[in-house]
C-alpha cells in the first residue's frame, strides 16, 4: 500500500478519545495524517496530543488569519489523498448530507474531492432516527464511504449500533479506500468450513471441509479493495489479511451470523460445508457407555434450514453465489440445485475426485448460471479459481450497473 496523505477530520463525540490510537495506526501503515477538529471535538480529545503525534499543525477555526495564513482550508481539502471522518456524529453528517460550511471541518468536506470515509459514533436512538439514516442515504448515493458503526455497549449507558469501529478497521478500511482495488465498493460475506453439530459436550457430527475454498474466496475479495466478513464454521486455517472473522460451531449458529452480517453485504459467497441434519438433542454431558442399556445407540436427526436459500428469499440487488458438493451427475445436479435455490451462480465440485474439493489445495470446478449455462474451470490453486469466481462476480455486477 502506498504511503497517502489523510486529512482526519474529528467530530465532538465521546469516541475522539480514541483518535490519538487510530492516529498513531494510520502512521503506523506510513500515512501522514493531519488533523482538523471541530470545536466540540477539542472538548473531547487535546488538540496537543494530535499535534505531538503528527507533527503537523492541527487546525480548528475557519476565519482565523494566522491560521488560515499557514495553510488555507482550501489547500487543506486539495492536497489530501483521502478524508477521514472520525467520530462522525449524527449532526457532522447531517451538515455533510446538506451541504453546509460554517466552520472548517464541514467547509473542508464540502470543497475536498478526495474519497471521504466515515467513521460514525452515536446514541443508538440517535443512529436509529430517520433523519440519521435519511442523510446517511444521501451520502451513500453521493460515495461515501463508511465503516461501522458498531454495536455494543455505548458510552451512554444504551446498548446496540453506535459505537465507532475499532481503530484496526478503521485502518483497514482507509486503506481500501485508498487502493483503487476493483471490488472497494462491494461488501462482500464470505462463508467457510463445515460446521458441527454436537451429539454430546465433547462429540459431534462434521464433515471434511476444510474451508480452504472459502477462505481463498475472502482473502481475493480482500485484495480487491472488498470489505469482507468471513462467516467460519471448524477450521484451523489463519485469517486471511484484512478479513474480519467470526467463527461458529453450528448450522444454527451460522445461520444467525449470516442473517445478522446479511443486511450490510452487497455479495455473497456461501462456500460453506453446512451439515444439512442434527441431532435432535445434545446430551448436556458427556455420553458414557455404562450409562446405555444395549451396544447399540441411535440418534435422531432433523433437518438444518438451508441457509443459502434463506439468503437468496431476501437477495435484493446482492449477488449471492452457491456451492455444490456433487459426487455424480454433476452438470445436471448442480443445473437442479441452482433453479432450486435461487442464486446467481453455482460452483460445482466433483467430490468424487481425489485432485480437488474437500481438502485438496487446488480444485476443479463447473460455474453454472441460471439460465444452465456451464463454464468448465480446469484443475487449478484454490487461489485461482477464487480470483475466476470474483470476475464472475464482477462481470454480472458490471452488467447490472450497465
Ligand atoms: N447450504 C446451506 N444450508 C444448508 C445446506 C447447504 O446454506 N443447510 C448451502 C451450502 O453452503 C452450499 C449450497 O447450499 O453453498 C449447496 O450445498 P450442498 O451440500 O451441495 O447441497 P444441499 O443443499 O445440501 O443438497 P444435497 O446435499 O441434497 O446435494
Amino acid at each position: 500500500m502506498e504511503p497517502s496523505r489523510i486529512l482526519l477530520a474529528v467530530g465532538g463525540g465521546i469516541a475522539a478519545y480514541k483518535v490519538p490510537e487510530l492516529v498513531r495506526a494510520l502512521i503506523a501503515q506510513g500515512h501522514s495524517v493531519r488533523c482538523v477538529l471541530t470545536e466540540a471535538a477539542a472538548q473531547f480529545v487535546s488538540p496537543l496530543v494530535l499535534q505531538a503525534l503528527t507533527g503537523e499543525a492541527v487546525r480548528r477555526a475557519l476565519l482565523d488569519v494566522s491560521e488560515e495564513g499557514e495553510i488555507d482550508h482550501i489547500r487543506l481539502a486539495d492536497q489530501s489523498d483521502l478524508v477521514l471522518v472520525a467520530p462522525a456524529t449524527a449532526d457532522l453528517m447531517a451538515r455533510m448530507a446538506h451541504g453546509l460550511a460554517n466552520d472548517l471541518v464541514s467547509a473542508v468536506l464540502l470543497a475536498t474531492q478526495a474519497p471521504v470515509l466515515v467513521a460514525p459514533a452515536m446514541n443508538v436512538n440517535m443512529w436509529n432516527h430517520p433523519a440519521t439514516q435519511l442523510n446517511l442515504e444521501l451520502l451513500r448515493e453521493r460515495g461515501v464511504l463508511r465503516v461501522g458503526p458498531d454495536a455494543g455497549e455505548l458510552a451512554c449507558g444504551w446498548e446496540g449500533l453506535g459505537r465507532m469501529a475499532e481503530p484496526a478497521a478503521i485502518v483497514a478500511a482507509a486503506n481500501r479506500a485508498l487502493s483503487s482495488g476493483s471490488m472497494s465498493d462491494q461488501r462482500v460475506l464470505v462463508t467457510a468450513g463445515g460446521t458441527t453439530e454436537p451429539i454430546d459436550t465433547v462429540r459431534g457430527i462434521t464433515n471434511r471441509s476444510s474451508g480452504k475454498m472459502g477462505f481463498a474466496v475472502a482473502a481475493e475479495a480482500a485484495r480487491r479493495g472488498a470489505e469482507v466478513v468471513l462467516i467460519a464454521g471448524a477450521t484451523s486455517l489463519p485469517t486471511p489479511e484484512a478479513v474480519r472473522r467470526i467463527d461458529v460451531g453450528t448450522a444454527l449458529e451460522m445461520r444467525a451470523a449470516v442473517l445478522e452480517e446479511l443486511e450490510c453485504a452487497s455479495v455473497v459467497v456461501k462456500a460453506a460445508a453446512v451439515a444439512d441434519f442434527r441431532p435432535r438433542e445434545a446430551a448436556d454431558r458427556k455420553i458414557k457407555k455404562e450409562s446405555l442399556e444395549s451396544d447399540a445407540i441411535s440418534l435422531e436427526l432433523v433437518r438444518n434450514p438451508d441457509i443459502l436459500q434463506e439468503v437468496c428469499q431476501r437477495k435484493g440487488t446482492r449477488i449471492v453465489v452457491g456451492f455444490a458438493a456433487e459426487s455424480h451427475d454433476v452438470i445436471e445436479a448442480a443445473r437442479r440445485k441452482i433453479r432450486r435455490k435461487g442464486c446467481d451462480l453455482l460452483v460445482a465440485n466433483d467430490v468424487s475426485r481425489a485432485d480437488s474439493g474437500f481438502s485438496a489445495d487446488s480444485n476443479a470446478v463447473l460455474l453454472i448460471t441460471p439460465d444452465g449455462a456451464v463454464e468448465d474451470v480446469s484443475l487449478r490453486h484454490k487461489t485461482e479459481v477464487a480470483s475466476h469466481i470474483l470476475d464472475r462476480v464482477e462481470k454480472i455486477r458490471g452488467e447490472r450497473n450497465a
